[in-house]
């Protein structure tokens, strides 16, 4: 298990940046988030545009989803689109250190593309698959909004960091980019357990997100830990408190690929402490055609691209297979 490799359980409490959409000096936003995204890839956002009103009726409507009968959460769950339902232990995001899987259930909800697009888009952007709304009524007109809202929050971030990487202000606005993004919300539900790290019990195994950034909300029960170094021995975890009408931001692998690892995306965890949590992340990743080659102010000479180029939906299925496989051997 881990626990000989990681520190005691003193409780360190991360301070991370916060960045303020409100402020119309991007160039002084994308100062700080350079920094935010060279030391851990983790920031807050604030004043980002989408109300409480919005993101509290989300999580009321989670709240309602997962307190239904189990027999009625089977009726949505997740098809081969990975779409719906997944119940808990499905996943296990860090075999090595797991005994058992995440304490969690989940619910995904992705784009929906246009219905005449070919066989591999929709693959990426396909139907939803909702709960009945005479059980949950307005459960999916709250959720489409919440995820066209939180889509829109993460573009006008797109903007910060592409200034943040000396590229032009709408280098991520494109329709190969985030024009046509691929964008997964997940609804989670962590089990009250308690985590015990010497025990290989996590509510959600250490991981790295996969994709170009996570938009994510969480209740404030705490539980989600950072590492800023996965190679440190004993490893350093810290927690990231959630802040009243902020978002936590992180960057994922394949921007750390794309900015020839210059951003950092760095390793997280949940830990239960005994009571429910919910969150809701939003995975963000530019269109499947996009071509994911080193960006062109994060080369030179003397620091050539480390990785070759690979189109965004082969990255995907790369990603994919790596977890499944993985998850096989366990
Ligand atoms: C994730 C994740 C954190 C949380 O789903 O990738 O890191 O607080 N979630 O739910
Ligand atoms: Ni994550």
């Amino acid at each position: 298990m881990e626990s000989k490799t990681e520190e005691a359980s003193m409780i360190n409490v991360s301070s991370l940046t916060c960045i303020d959409l409100d402020n119309s000096n991007l160039h002084q936003l994308a100062v700080l988030l350079k920094q935010a995204c060279l030391d851990s890839g983790f920031f807050y956002v604030i004043n980002h545009g989408m109300s409480e009103e919005l993101k509290e009726e989300a999580f009321e409507q989670s709240k309602k989803f997962f307190a239904l009968p189990l027999e009625e959460k089977m009726k949505v769950l997740r098809n081969e689109k990975h779409r719906g339902y997944a119940p808990i232990h499905e996943s296990r995001l860090d075999p090595k250190n797991q005994v058992q899987g995440d304490y969690k259930e989940g619910f995904t909800i992705g784009m929906e593309g246009p219905k005449d697009c070919p066989d591999l888009d929709k693959s990426f952007y396909s139907s939803n698959i909702w709960p009945n709304p005479d059980v949950l009524p307005g459960w999916r007109e709250t959720m489409e909004k919440y995820h066209q809202e939180a889509l829109r929050v993460c573009k006008s971030i797109a903007r910060v960091i592409a200034l943040a990487l000396d590229l032009d202000v709408d280098y991520f606005d494109g329709p190969e980019m985030l024009g046509n993004s691929i964008a997964n919300m997940i609804l989670f539900h962590y089990e009250g357990i308690l985590s015990d790290p010497s025990k290989g019990i996590y509510a959600c195994g250490a991981h790295s997100d996969y994709g170009m950034m996570t938009l994510l909300a969480t209740d404030d029960v705490m539980g989600l830990q950072i590492c800023k170094d996965k190679d440190a021995k004993p490893q350093k975890w810290e927690y990231v408190p959630s802040i009243k009408k902020a978002f936590i931001v992180n960057i994922g692998d394949l921007l750390e690929r794309w900015s020839n690892g210059l951003f950092k995306s760095i390793l997280h965890r949940v830990l239960g402490n005994g009571q429910n949590r919910y969150s809701i992340p939003l995975f963000v990743l530019p269109s499947h055609k996009c071509l994911i080659d080193c960006l062109p102010t994060c080369q030179s000479k003397i620091n050539l691209p480390k990785y070759p180029a690979i189109k965004c939906s082969s990255y995907i299925f790369q990603r994919y297979k790596e977890v499944h496989e993985h998850q096989k051997q366990t």
